[in-house]
């Protein structure tokens, strides 16, 4: 049975951040409060080797490290999270993102300016989770991504077995209801199946090949039978990019759709696609509704990334069709 028997999950990308800095501890009380399903942790390590929550390797887009820190950069003119201490980077300030030039990835959202919250290690976040899951009566889930396993390891460290550290040290471990794992790279996911034995539920990201992921995945091969066949064999689902299942609209208005949903489903895997944001809609979507609608009703996805994660969460509470209810 895949999980589209039951409702869709909503899960919190980066925490609500539409609305706060992402990553940032109000952002995922904010994606608490709305009731996501899961709030994810993107992480990588500082020189320490202590998984801390962070979408990029990089600390200079989201952080004031060029500021704090101005010699620090690396040659390349990039200032590396694993390149700082636990203490150094617990003194950085989180903003909301930047592009290259400085400017806001997202100009709508939350202002520019000194950041008032700091980073975040993933132990820090699973208590403040557990702590409102206590508070609030909830069991909310983790979905927890390992960023750059491959750069890791070069660089001397494990990200995989620093991340089940902390989740045994959480006694998070044997959550599978609670807590996924997910990583663009096939070959720490083959890890943490057969060589750490994880009993959590693994996802296998899918890229485009032209992203320059770190991994030597071929993702067009992956979204195919026999690359879906050898997912299963480790994962339990995957998380492809939106547009790999919604190709756009044909002249006449009609949606064009690839199979990859289904051909996922049919072998077992969950179906958790990336990202949905209410103010950055793919082309020929009018409004978010409408792109929801797409995935959840249409497609029938067990779940997906979003920014937003109360009009997700109020968009299945009213609009949402159960197509094995009938
Ligand atoms: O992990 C799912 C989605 O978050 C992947 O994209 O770049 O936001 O980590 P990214
Ligand atoms: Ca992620």
């Amino acid at each position: 049975m895949t999980t589209a028997a039951r409702s869709p999950i909503v899960i919190a990308h980066r925490g609500a951040s539409g609305y706060v800095p992402e990553h940032t501890l109000a952002a995922k009380a904010m994606a608490h409060a709305m009731g996501a399903d899961f709030i994810e942790q993107d992480v990588v390590l500082s020189r320490d080797g202590v998984p801390v929550v962070l979408h990029d390797i990089y600390l200079e887009s989201t952080t004031d490290v060029a500021a704090r820190f101005p010699d620090r950069a690396r040659q390349d003119g990039r200032y590396y999270a694993i390149d700082f201490t636990l203490a150094e980077i617990r003194s950085l300030r989180v903003h909301e993102r930047t592009g290259p030039d400085g400017a806001a990835a997202f100009p709508s959202r939350f202002p520019l300016g000194p950041g008032l919250q700091g980073v975040p290690t993933l132990a820090e976040e699973i208590d403040f989770i557990g702590g409102l899951d206590r508070s609030r009566n909830r069991r909310t889930g983790l979905y927890i991504e390992l960023k750059g396993p491959n750069f890791h390891r070069l660089e001397g460290h494990d990200i995989a077995v620093r991340v089940l550290e902390v989740l045994v040290e959480k006694g998070y471990d044997q959550r599978r209801d609670q807590v996924f794992l997910q990583c663009f790279d096939d070959a720490t996911l083959r890890y943490l199946r057969h060589t750490l034995r994880t009993p959590l539920p693994l996802i296998q990201l899918i890229a485009d090949n032209s992203w320059g992921e770190d991994s030597e995945v071929d993702y067009d091969f992956l979204q195919t039978p026999a690359g879906l066949d050898a997912v299963a064999a480790y994962a339990d689902g995957i998380g492809p990019w939106l547009m790999q299942i919604y190709r756009g609209k044909r002249a006449d208005g009609s949606i064009e759709l690839s199979d990859l949903v289904a051909l996922a489903q049919q072998r077992g895997l969950q179906v958790h696609p990336y990202t949905f944001r209410a103010d950055a809609l793919p082309a020929g979507i009018d409004n978010f509704g409408e792109l929801l609608d797409i995935f959840f009703n249409q497609v029938g996805v067990d779940g997906l990334f979003t920014d937003f994660p109360d009009l997700a969460r109020d968009f299945l509470l009213q609009h949402f069709v159960n197509r094995t209810a009938s």
